[in-house]
């Protein structure tokens, strides 16, 4: 069994996929985190901006995942990969061609002989074409960015709405308009629109969707 649920940033994808990874006990991967990982590691080398030394770097990718922490050279780092610099550049390490490539191939590895539920961007259209069910999730842009800002001020980041709203655009059109696996809603995906409902709705609206076409 294989959930696939896309989306633009901080439309919930992690949220809700974690609370249906429990409800169907299913294991769950969160892609983002995954380039993320990269992308902190590519800021701690000094190499953002050198493709050739980030791909030199891809052959010794020491990363890992263990129950929702997030390990970088055998450090957690789960809180450094949320941080504002990591989200500014995340978006142009998840357009190298070679970075897509290795990441797919951990998460389809990850996935085998596995249920699965995935969230991320390209994953109905690219990791797994053939998942079970496949979910688009949306919301409108300022909720989505009212919605980070909260969860990142309660961390303690001090951090301005605004400039969080910047970066979401962003990121989506990066995303939205690279060469490889752009962010786009597969063929077949049901899209569900989170603006103005709470988690409790969003959730039972999968399930169903889950119990219809699973
Ligand atoms: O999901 P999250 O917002 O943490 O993802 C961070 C970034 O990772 C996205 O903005 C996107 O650039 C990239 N990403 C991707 N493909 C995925 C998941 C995330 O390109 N499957």
């Amino acid at each position: 069994m294989i959930i696939a649920i896309d989306g633009p940033a901080g439309s919930g994808k992690s949220t809700i996929a974690k609370l249906i990874a429990e409800d169907l006990g299913l294991v769950y991967l969160d892609t983002g985190a995954m380039y993320r990982l990269v992308t902190l590691k590519a800021l701690n080398d000094g190499i953002l901006g050198d493709l050739e030394e980030i791909k030199k770097m891809l052959d010794n990718l020491n990363i890992d995942i263990k129950e929702n922490s997030f390990y970088l050279d055998d450090i957690d780092v789960s809180e450094e990969i949320r941080k504002p610099v990591v989200s500014e550049n995340v978006s142009n390490i998840a357009a190298i061609r070679e970075v897509r490539e290795k990441m797919v191939d951990l998460q389809r590895k990850f996935s085998e002989s596995k249920n699965v539920i995935l969230d991320g961007r390209d994953i109905g259209t690219v990791v797994f074409p053939n998942a079970d069910v496949k979910i688009f999730l949306v919301a409108d842009a300022k909720e989505r960015a009212n919605r980070r800002y909260k969860e990142l001020v309660k961390k303690g980041e001090n951090v301005k709405i605004e400039e969080i709203y910047e970066n979401i655009l962003k990121r989506d059109e990066i995303d939205s308009t690279r060469k490889e696996s752009p962010l786009k809603k597969a063929k077949n995906a049901i899209e569900v629109d989170t603006t103005s409902k709470n988690i409790e709705e969003v959730k039972n609206e999968i399930l169903n969707i889950c119990s219809k076409y699973s």
